[in-house]
C-alpha cells in the first residue's frame, strides 16, 4: 500500500519524506500524506496527485485554492485528518506517560491550577484533554506555538463539555468558537476545534 501512497506525493513531499532519518517516520509520513490526498481528492472530485497544497507564515498547510480546509495530526503509529469548509484544528495525542510539570511550561494559570488538583490516572487524562485542546486551537489559528498557549483557557474536566473558555483579545470567543472531544482508541484522546459554531463531528476509518 505504501506504494500507492507514494505515487501520490509531490516532488517536495517526497523529499519531506527521504529526510527522516527513521525509515518507520518515513513511512508514516508517507502514508498520513498520501492518504490525506486520496480523502480530500475524494471529497472534491480531483485526482489526488493532482491536489496543490501552500503553508501559511507558520507552516500550516493548506489547498491552494482552500476548498475545503484540513487538519492533519499524528501521534505514533496514528494519524488522523479533519476536514471541513471552514478553518479547522485537530490534534490527537496517545496517552504516554508526561512529567507533572508539563502545565508550568505550556498551560494557561487557569489550567495549571486546575490540574494541580488532580492526581494519578485523573490528572493524565485531564492533562491529555487539555492538551489535545489546546494543539486543536492553535491548528485551527493556523498559528502553532507562535500563539502564546496562556493566552486562552479551554475546559479538562472528565464532566466538562470541550470547550475554549477564554481567548486574550477575543471576549465572545467562549461562544463563538466550538470544540469536540474524540476519544481515539482507549489509550488516544483527541480534539477538534474552530471559530465557528453549528458543526458535528462525523468519524470516518481507515
Ligand atoms: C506543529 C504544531 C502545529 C503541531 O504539532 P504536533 O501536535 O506536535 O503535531 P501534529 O501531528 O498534531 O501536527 C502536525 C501537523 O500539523 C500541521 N501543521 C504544521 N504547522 C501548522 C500550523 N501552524 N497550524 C496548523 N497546523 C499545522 C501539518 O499538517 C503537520 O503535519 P506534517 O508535518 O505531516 O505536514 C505545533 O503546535 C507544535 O509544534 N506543537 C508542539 C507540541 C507541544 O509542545 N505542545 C505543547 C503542549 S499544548
Amino acid at each position: 500500500m505504501l506504494h500507492v501512497y507514494e505515487r501520490l506525493l509531490s516532488i517536495e513531499e517526497r523529499l519531506r519524506a527521504g529526510r527522516f532519518v527513521f525509515p518507520i517516520l518515513a513511512k508514516r509520513f508517507i502514508a498520513a500524506h498520501g492518504r490525506l490526498r486520496q480523502i480530500l481528492g475524494e471529497r472534491l472530485g480531483l485526482g489526488p496527485a493532482s491536489l496543490n497544497f501552500m503553508t501559511n507564515a507558520y507552516g500550516k498547510p493548506e489547498l491552494i485554492d482552500r476548498q475545503v480546509h484540513f487538519s492533519l495530526s499524528h501521534s505514533g503509529d496514528l494519524a488522523a485528518l479533519a476536514v471541513a469548509a471552514f478553518p479547522i484544528g485537530l490534534d490527537i495525542e496517545i496517552m504516554r506517560p508526561v512529567s507533572r510539570d508539563l502545565p508550568d511550561r505550556y498551560f494557561s494559570a487557569i489550567e495549571r491550577d486546575g490540574l494541580r488538583a488532580l492526581h494519578g490516572e485523573t490528572w493524565r487524562e485531564a492533562f491529555f484533554r487539555c492538551w489535545t485542546r489546546k494543539e486543536a486551537v492553535i491548528k485551527a489559528l493556523g498559528m502553532g506555538l507562535a500563539f502564546p498557549l496562556a493566552d486562552f483557557d479551554v475546559s479538562f474536566g472528565n464532566d466538562e463539555a470541550a470547550a475554549l473558555t477564554r481567548l486574550a483579545g477575543a471576549p465572545m470567543a467562549a461562544t463563538e468558537w466550538q470544540v469536540h472531544h474524540i476519544d481515539v482508541s482507549s489509550d488516544c484522546v483527541g480534539a477538534i476545534a474552530a471559530a465557528q459554531t453549528g458543526w458535528s463531528v462525523t468519524r470516518h476509518s481507515g
